[in-house]
C-alpha cells in the first residue's frame, strides 16, 4: 500500500529553512554518515510532491535549468507533482507536473503514479500540513540537524495532538536524530 511521507531535515528549533529559503545550516552539517539511510529511504518512493519555494530552491542549488539532466540523475524518472499559483519555468525532459489548489483532488493522481512505493512529501511544512488535513499523511519521517535559527520556514505548521502521533522510531543517524512517526 502507498504511504504518503513527509520525510524531512530540520534545525534542532523547528526551522526547514532560513527566511530567505537557505540551507546553509544544513548543508554545513557533515553528512558522510547519512548517505546510505537517505538511499534505502529514496528507494521506497515512488513519486515526489512538493511546493513551489522547494523546487526554486532545487532549481537554484543544481542549477537545473542549465543542466536539466542532473534532475534525472538525482531524482531518476519518478513522477514528480509541484503544487504552485504561479507559472514557474519546468526542467526540461523532467516530467514535473504544475498543480494547484486541493491536495485532496490531486491524490487518486498522485498516489497511483507512485506504484507500489511511497510518495515523498518533499516540504514544505504547511504543504505537508494540507494533506494532513486531508487526512492523507501516513508518516511523519523528520532528522533533526545540530543547528538553530532564530528564524525561518517552520517544520509543520500544523495542529495534530498525541492522539494523532505514534512514535515509531527513533535513530541516531551520524550527527543528526531522527524521529519518525504514524499519523493518525
Ligand atoms: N530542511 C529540509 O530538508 C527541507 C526540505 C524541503 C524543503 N526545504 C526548504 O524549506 C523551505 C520551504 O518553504 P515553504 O515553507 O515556503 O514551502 P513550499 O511548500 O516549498 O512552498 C510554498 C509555496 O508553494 C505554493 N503552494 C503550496 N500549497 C499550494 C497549493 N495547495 N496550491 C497551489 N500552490 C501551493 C505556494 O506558492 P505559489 O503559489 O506562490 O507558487 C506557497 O507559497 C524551502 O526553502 C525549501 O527549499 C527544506
Amino acid at each position: 500500500m502507498t504511504d504518503c511521507v513527509f520525510y524531512t531535515a530540520a534545525t534542532l528549533n523547528g526551522f526547514l529553512a532560513s527566511d530567505d529559503d537557505s540551507l546553509d545550516w544544513l548543508l554545513r552539517v557533515p553528512q558522510d554518515d547519512v548517505q546510505g539511510d537517505m538511499d534505502a529511504f529514496f528507494a521506497s518512493v515512488g513519486a515526489l510532491v512538493m511546493g513551489s519555494a522547494t523546487y526554486e530552491w532545487m532549481l537554484r542549488q543544481e542549477d537545473l535549468l542549465a543542466h536539466p539532466a542532473k534532475w534525472a540523475e538525482i531524482y531518476g524518472e519518478r513522477p514528480a507533482f509541484v503544487f504552485t499559483t504561479r507559472s514557474l519555468p519546468a526542467i526540461p525532459g523532467s516530467g514535473i507536473r504544475f498543480v494547484s489548489g486541493d491536495v485532496a483532488e490531486w491524490f487518486d493522481l498522485i498516489a497511483r503514479s507512485a506504484g507500489d512505493k511511497d510518495v515523498w512529501v518533499m516540504g514544505g511544512g504547511a504543504l505537508a500540513g494540507q494533506f494532513a488535513a486531508a487526512g492523507l499523511l501516513n508518516r511523519i519521517i523528520v532528522a533533526f540537524a545540530p543547528a538553530t535559527l532564530t528564524s525561518g520556514k517552520p517544520l509543520f505548521p500544523h495542529d495534530l495532538s498525541w492522539e494523532d502521533l505514534e512514535l515509531t522510531g527513533v535513530r541516531q543517524i551520524g550527527r543528526f536524530a531522527e524521529l519518525s512517526y504514524r499519523v493518525g
